[in-house]
């Protein structure tokens, strides 16, 4: 498991993530949601250690990620930044192959060969394999980011917006196969998400954030329904049962 303990950042004089503590489980999917600057891309970041925390301390399966060679974090933790830059002219499947590294240090095994196929093949990349980056389309391109991702191949996938720039199609394959990694391949999804709906169709759990503070976590059945989802976001919602999933309704 991955835990969390009173972890707290602050600019200046705003705290954006306030003595949060969590732990996030070893297998499953569980979707972040809350509004706009609640600090849920600083709490992934501070997880994955791209940002320090000012206090706390973070684990996974034991191991403490400030502390430990990143090499070792590398191989338990993957992520996929809300923003992902890029200014090196490569194609996709070099893209997908920097996922190797923490595993082939450079040089690729056929393990790593294999698990670059796999990503591209699962992240629909066959056509665009061999294409430069900066040709793609952003949904396209954040599809490369994902197989990216999925080739590093560790136990915890930390997905920050995964859905960005999606189309339908591609949006639902990639909740799809964020699903199966979690139900046939023993791992654990943990995924930050605008769409309320995916988070309640996809999740075994939620966790709802506001004002750098977990306010809600539960199972869908829990965490989609009108009060809870009006304390997180204060606007009105109406959620209702559609062939058998929670379904929320917010437009007006
Ligand atoms: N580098 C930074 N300097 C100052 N404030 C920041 C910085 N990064 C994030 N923030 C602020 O921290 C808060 C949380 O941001 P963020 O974690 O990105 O929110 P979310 O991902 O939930 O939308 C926001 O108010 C944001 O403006
Ligand atoms: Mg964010």
């Amino acid at each position: 498991m991955i835990a969390i303990d009173s972890v707290t950042k602050s600019y200046g004089d705003a705290t954006v993530v306030d003595a949060v503590s969590l732990t996030l489980p070893d297998s499953g999917v569980t979707s972040i949601i809350g509004p706009n600057g609640a600090g849920k891309s600083t709490l992934l970041s501070i997880v994955s250690r791209i940002l320090g925390a000012d206090a706390g301390v973070v684990s996974v399966e034991g191991l403490d990620v400030f502390s430990a060679p990143s090499r070792e974090v590398a191989k338990r933790l993957s992520i996929l930044r809300q923003d992902q830059h890029l200014t090196a002219r490569i194609t996709v499947r070099e893209l997908v192959e920097f996922g190797r590294f923490p595993h082939s240090h450079g040089r690729l095994t056929p393990e790593c060969r294999e698990a670059v196929a796999s990503a591209i093949e699962y992240c629909d990349l066959a056509e665009l394999a061999d294409r430069p980056i900066h040709q793609l389309s952003g949904g396209q391109r954040q599809r490369a980011f994902v197989a990216m991702v999925l080739a590093q191949d560790t136990r915890y996938v930390l997905l920050d917006e995964p859905l960005n720039n999606l189309d339908m199609v591609h949006a639902t394959g990639l909740m799809r196969l964020l699903r199966s990694l979690a139900d046939d391949h023993g791992k654990s999804i943990v995924l930050v998400l605008h769409d309320i709906n995916y988070a309640s169709v996809y999740s075994d759990r939620i966790i709802a954030m506001r004002g750098g503070a977990v306010v809600q976590d539960g199972p869908p059945t829990e965490v989609i329904t009108e009060a809870a989802l009006e304390d997180v976001y204060g606007m009105e919602f109406r959620v209702h049962e559609v062939d058998g999933e929670r379904i929320a309704a917010y437009y007006r």
